[in-house]
């Protein structure tokens, strides 16, 4: 199992308010489909309940909450990252999407970040958590400058979890 979380950033690494995305990056949700369509996605409760249409199609849903009387159509729903870890076992791909509190949970686990930085501040209530930047490599980064669509100018990023060598 490779565990990956996705996330758009600003520039102080805010990811929302009031329950929503910070900017609208029609690109940026072409990106995020492209990637995790097929996979598994993990979301909070919180997020699943920001979804203007609930569960995301053609990709396995799990939503975390303590809540276990919760339900939610087409989704799996666990109590706990052992029940996210268990249930997601046999798939190859699992994608943490958010929000902060989920990613906190994970980052530490995570083997990559797929990061788009949007290079704006925004009034934001909700924050990625820190981690640290030295245990983690720049695989790829495409930078793009705003046009018709996407208001912003943006980078998407991939970054690699750095295995410690060893050559014995
Ligand atoms: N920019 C991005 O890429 C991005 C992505 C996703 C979300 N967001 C934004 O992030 C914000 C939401 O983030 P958030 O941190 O407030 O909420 P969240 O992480 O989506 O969900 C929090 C909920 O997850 C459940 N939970 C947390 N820890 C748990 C644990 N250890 N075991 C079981 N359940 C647990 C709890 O649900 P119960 O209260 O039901 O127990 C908790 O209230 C929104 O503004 C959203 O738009 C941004």
């Amino acid at each position: 199992m490779t565990i990956s979380i996705i996330a758009v950033l600003d520039t102080n690494n805010a990811i929302g308010k009031n329950n929503k995305l910070l900017c609208y990056l029609p690109a940026d949700l072409k990106h995020f489909k492209k990637l995790t369509t097929g996979h598994t996605i993990v979301m909070g409760r919180k997020t699943y309940e920001s979804l203007p249409n609930g569960a995301l199609p053609n990709r396995k849903n799990v939503v975390l909450t303590k809540n276990t009387a919760f339900k939610c159509k087409g989704c799996d729903v666990v109590n706990s990252v052992e029940e996210v870890l268990d249930i997601c076992r046999e798939d190859e791909n699992v994608f943490i999407i958010g929000g902060a509190q989920i990613y906190k949970l994970f980052i530490e686990k995570a083997d990559r970040l797929y990061l788009t930085h949007v290079h704006n501040e925004f009034k934001a209530d909700t924050y990625f958590p820190d981690y640290e930047t030295n245990k983690w490599s720049a695989a790829k980064i495409e930078d793009f400058e705003p046009d018709g669509k996407n208001k912003f100018s943006y980078s998407f990023a991939k970054y690699v979890r750095k295995r410690n060598e060893c050559n014995l």
